[in-house]
């Protein structure tokens, strides 16, 4: 509580408005020894107007100050008149929206992230909360100072000042992280924000001299662009690059930096094994190409050896292929009770023969509906796909479970199938959900699938009508292997999955501190538990999983750690990076909810 009032009263203290109450801040942490921290508003570190000026003028007057945009349905942020009831209209009818909430400042995808703080009313779009929540604007666990950077340059800027300053630096792309991996209780408050959502430049080359016999071609995409603003050149181009299923997650950010999957996996392996060049920003400043000659270690790493930790990328040259023919499918299990959970049952136990086919499953489930659309079948014709399939259908009906499926359909290339059949109505932004996963590897399903099923309707009774799962039936070791890890820097599960798997928890709208903490340990403990307990020769995806997952270095990245641990390490030795549960975070911690310090 005393923290929290201290908290607002620093942050008054950076405003024009009010100058004398920061005497009493600093009294209230010159009493207590503290052990190094980051430089927070009110601490005598902090920068003062003039170098932020400094700061705007070197970025091109790319720095702003960040408002939330809901700020515009409450009467004031920070003092300021805000509200604007057609601008309010606007924003409750974008906020579902994934490519503006991508185009946003600071704000995550997932509210909840930024403690819920000025969210518009979108069931009516007029002024004021959300029913139930406080008709208050704050600047919640956002953070105040973000570089909307257009260069390299700009990034370099915002490096050397973050490091100069000591102060905490979060890189935002589009915000997806639904882990809230950036803003996790107060972890935004007081960072300046890279934000590289504006390098969005692609080039495609038909030419690959680091390629090794990799003949057709590359693309080098700018660290903003994202998965949609690529498939829609590399199309029309008959060409394929390896990115995930959401059109607005960003390829060269958190995904290719933590691994990445998507539904060609099942025949080109993990999104980070191709890349094959990387131009980043180092923590001392300096513009770096990390490939297999230069820098090969920092290259290695940022191959799924973590996000928003070894560097600022700007740009990451990927492969590309010639497209190959597709064939799809939807399924849906409609029923009830035991009928149902006996259904996902047939369904999940035979995913390690839909992914040794080189399929990709993507689903949505809750109790009672599953929906699996589309099943995506790299290069296989409709006869091979029903080869594989058949039997499972043949099974759904003699177990009497209600079921539909639509026409199994054979396109030229993933795009097109991709535009036709695609189940979109995840792709959407501000979902008030906590997340949890489990890479669930071939091996526990093929010795433990019925109990693996069994801890989903656990999971599901636990709390009715508040748990969700979602997942990808995939296994990007199919076609791909790297005993050894040269490749790509991510946990060896990745080469022996047979669901990369996402669960969801309803929480309360705004919560309170209390509910909060409650909700993250019936994510963590409970929900987590359940599903660890079933999987034990299982991972979890760094990017699809539960932020507060319990020793997460041997979760998401298991015997690469300490490898990616020392890249770390050598290239940002101070951690002017640092991004929670992310390689080489274990160093520093969030005291009393306020700053983020050294651990002693
Ligand atoms: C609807 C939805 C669908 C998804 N589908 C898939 C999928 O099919 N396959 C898959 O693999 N993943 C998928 N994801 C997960 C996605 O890969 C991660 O959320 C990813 O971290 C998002 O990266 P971003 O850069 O777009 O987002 P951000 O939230 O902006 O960034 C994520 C993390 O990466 C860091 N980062 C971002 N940019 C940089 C940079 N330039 N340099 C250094 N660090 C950086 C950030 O600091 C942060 O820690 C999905 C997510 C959502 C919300
Ligand atoms: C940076 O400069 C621009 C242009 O003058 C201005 O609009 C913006 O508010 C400035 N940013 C901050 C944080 O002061
Ligand atoms: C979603 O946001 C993008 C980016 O701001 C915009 O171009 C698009 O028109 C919006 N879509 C809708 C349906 O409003
Ligand atoms: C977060 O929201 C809760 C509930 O509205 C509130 O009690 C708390 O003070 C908020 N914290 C911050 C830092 O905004
Ligand atoms: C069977 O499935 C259909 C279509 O998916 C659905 O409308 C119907 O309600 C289901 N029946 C039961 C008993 O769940
Ligand atoms: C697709 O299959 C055909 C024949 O079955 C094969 O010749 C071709 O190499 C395959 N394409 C890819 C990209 O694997």
């Amino acid at each position: 509580m005393k923290a929290n009032i201290a908290r607002l009263v620093a942050l008054a203290a950076t405003n024009t408005l009010a100058s004398q109450p920061l005497v009493d801040v600093r009294e209230s942490f010159s009493s207590t020894v503290q052990p190094e921290c980051k430089c927070y508003p009110g601490d005598p570190c902090w920068p003062s107007t003039a170098e932020w000026t400094t700061l705007n003028r070197t970025v091109g007057s790319r720095l702003v100050r960040a408002i939330p945009p809901g700020a515009v349905c409450y009467d004031s942020f920070e003092g300021t008149p805000t509200k604007n009831p057609s601008k309010c209209v606007e924003v409750a009818s974008q906020w579902s929206n994934a490519s503006w909430t991508a185009d946003q400042a600071v704000i995550p995808m997932i509210p909840l992230w930024s403690n819920s703080t000025c969210e518009p009313n979108t069931a009516t779009g007029q002024p004021g909360p959300p029913a139930g929540c406080p008709d208050v604007c704050s600047i919640g666990f956002l953070s105040q100072y973000a570089i909307l950077a257009n260069s390299a340059d700009d990034v370099v800027a915002g490096v050397n000042f973050a490091r100069n300053k000591k102060l905490r630096l979060i890189i935002r792309n589009t915000g997806h992280c639904f882990m809230g991996r950036y803003l996790t209780k107060d972890l935004g408050y007081g960072a300046l924000v890279i934000n590289t959502h504006r390098l969005n430049s692609i080039k495609f080359e038909s030419k690959c001299s680091l390629c090794d016999g990799h003949s057709s071609g590359v693309v080098k995409v700018g660290a903003g662009v994202m998965f949609q603003d690529v498939y829609a050149e590399a199309w029309p181009r008959n060409l394929d690059v390896l990115g995930g299923e959401c059109p607005t997650v960003g390829i060269a950010g958190g995904f290719v930096q933590g691994g990445g999957q998507g539904p060609l996996s099942g025949h080109y392996g993990v999104g980070s094994d191709h890349a094959i060049s990387f131009d980043a920003v180092l923590a001392n400043g300096e513009v770096v190409t990390a490939d297999a000659k230069k820098n090969a270690d920092l290259f290695w790493a940022l191959k799924g050896g973590g996000m928003g930790t070894f560097a600022v990328v700007t740009s990451v040259t990927l492969k590309t292929y010639p497209t190959m023919p597709v064939t799809g499918m939807g399924l849906t299990i409609t029923d009830t009770g035991d009928r149902f959970w006996e259904g996902v049952r047939i369904w999940h136990t035979m995913a390690p023969t839909y992914t040794a086919a080189g399929m990709y499953v993507w689903y949505a489930m809750q109790e009672g509906s599953l929906i699996a659309q589309p099943f995506v079948a790299p290069n296989m014709t409709t006869q091979q796909f029903n080869a594989v399939v058949d039997p499972l259908l043949e099974r759904l009906r003699g177990a009497n479970i209600n079921f539909t499926t639509t026409e199994v359909k054979t396109f030229p290339k993933f795009g097109d199938l991709y535009q036709d059949m695609w189940y979109n109505a995840f792709h959407g932004s501000g979902l008030g959900a906590y997340f949890g996963g489990r890479m669930i590897s071939q091996q526990d399903v093929k010795k433990r699938g019925n109990d693996i099923v069994a801890a989903f309707r656990k999971m599901s009774d636990k709390y009715p009508g508040q748990v969700l799962f979602g997942g990808h039936l995939v296994n990007p070791g199919n076609k791909v292997k790297d005993p050894e890890q040269k490749l790509s820097a991510v946990h060896p599960v990745w080469r022996d999955t047979a669901d990369i798997q996402i669960f969801l928890y309803l929480p309360p709208p705004c919560m309170s501190p209390q509910q909060r903490t409650e909700a993250e340990r019936r994510v963590t403990t409970e929900l987590g538990g359940i599903l660890r307990a079933v999987t034990p020769k299982s991972a979890v995806y760094s990017n699809e999983g539960d932020v507060n997952e319990p020793n997460w270095q041997d979760a998401f990245w298991g015997p690469v750690y300490p490898r990616v641990l020392r890249i770390k390490k050598k290239y940002d030795p101070d951690d002017v990076f640092w991004s929670k549960s992310s390689t080489g975070s274990e160093g520093w911690a969030l005291q009393n909810n306020l700053k983020l310090c050294k651990v002693t």
